[in-house]
C-alpha cells in the first residue's frame, strides 16, 4: 500500500488545503498522501497562500510537489497548468478535480444570474475543461484516472442550494459521458459523492452544535472529515478501481438511504 501511487503523476485542482497543522480539505489530503504514497503530484487552486504553504510543507518532508496557480474557469489555466506538469514529470497518470464554492442560499426567484454562472462555472465549465486538458497527456501515458469530487447533492436537494445540486448532479452524466468516450485509451472517469465533512469548505457553516444536529441524521452517527473522503478518492484515483469507470462512489455516512429519524 505505501507505493500505490509510485510511476504516477497527479494533477489535483482544488487541493490547496494539505497542511496538515491546519484543516485538511478532502482533495488536498488525497493528494498528500499519493505524494507520500510514491507520486508525484501537482497541486492547483486559487488560493496561493494555501496552495504554497502545503506544497512547501511536502517538499521538507522529501517529497515530490510543485503548486500552480489556476482558475478551474479558464481554459488557459488548465492548459498552463498540464503543460507544467507533464513538462515537469513527463507524463500524467490522475486528475482529481476538487474546486467548488457554496451556493447562495437563496430561493430560484431570488438567486442573481452571476452567482448562478459562478457555481456552474466553477463545477461544471470546471470538469470540461480539466477532462479536456487532460485526456490527451493521458492517452500517451497509457491511459488514467479522472476523479470529480461531486457532493450528496447530486442524489438530493436542500433548500437554498439550486445551483450548487443541479451542478453536481451534471458531473454524474458528465463522468458517465466521458467514462464511454475514452474507455478504449484506458481513461476512466468517476465521481466521488461526499456527505457533510469538516473542512475548510465547511469551516464557517459548521460549529459543535450543527454538527450534532447534522450527525442525528447520519446513519454511521458523525459528520465525516477529510480522511473519510481522501480514501474513496485515491481508491479511484489508484490502479485498485481499474475495472471502475463511469461510477458514483457515494462517501456520506449513508445520509442519502435514509429517510430520516421517524420520531
Ligand atoms: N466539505 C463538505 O461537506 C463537502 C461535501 C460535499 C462536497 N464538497 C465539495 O468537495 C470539494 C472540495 O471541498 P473541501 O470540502 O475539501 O474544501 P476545500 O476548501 O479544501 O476545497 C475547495 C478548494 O477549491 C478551491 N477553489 C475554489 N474555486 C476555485 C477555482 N475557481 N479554481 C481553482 N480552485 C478553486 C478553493 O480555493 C479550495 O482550495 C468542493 O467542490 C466542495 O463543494 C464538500
Amino acid at each position: 500500500m505505501s507505493n500505490r501511487f509510485e510511476g504516477k503523476v497527479a494533477l489535483v485542482v482544488g487541493g490547496a488545503n494539505a497542511d496538515e497543522s491546519q484543516l485538511l480539505g478532502f482533495a488536498g489530503l488525497a493528494g498528500l498522501e499519493i505524494a507520500r504514497q510514491g507520486g508525484k503530484l501537482v497541486v492547483g487552486d486559487i488560493d496561493d497562500e494555501a496552495g504554497n504553504r502545503s506544497v512547501n510543507k511536502m517538499k521538507d518532508e522529501g517529497l515530490t510537489a510543485d503548486y500552480v496557480h489556476m482558475d478551474v474557469t479558464s481554459d488557459s489555466d488548465w492548459v498552463n497548468a498540464v503543460e507544467i506538469t507533464v513538462s515537469n514529470h513527463g507524463r500524467l497518470d490522475i486528475l482529481i478535480m476538487a474546486a467548488g464554492i457554496p451556493d447562495s442560499g437563496e430561493t430560484i426567484e431570488t438567486t442573481d444570474v452571476d452567482k448562478w454562472r459562478r457555481v456552474m462555472d466553477v463545477t461544471n465549465l470546471g470538469m470540461f475543461l480539466g477532462t479536456r486538458a487532460v485526456v490527451d497527456p493521458m492517452r500517451k501515458s497509457g491511459g488514467g484516472s479522472i476523479v470529480l469530487i461531486s457532493s450528496m447533492m447530486a442524489k438530493v436537494v436542500r433548500d437554498g442550494a439550486n445551483a450548487y445540486a443541479t451542478s453536481r448532479a451534471g458531473m454524474t452524466h458528465f463522468a458517465r459521458s466521458a467514462a464511454v468516450q475514452y474507455g478504449s485509451d484506458n481513461i476512466r472517469v468517476n465521481t466521488v459523492l461526499p456527505g457533510w465533512t469538516f473542512t475548510p469548505f465547511t469551516a464557517n457553516a459548521f460549529d459543535e452544535e450543527w454538527a450534532e444536529r447534522l450527525a442525528k441524521r447520519v446513519p454511521l452517527g458523525r459528520v465525516a472529515d477529510a480522511s473519510d473522503i481522501a480514501g474513496p478518492i485515491l481508491f479511484l484515483a489508484s490502479d485498485e478501481a481499474k475495472y471502475v469507470t463511469g461510477s458514483e462512489l457515494l462517501a456520506d455516512g449513508g445520509v442519502t438511504g435514509w429517510i430520516g429519524p421517524m420520531d
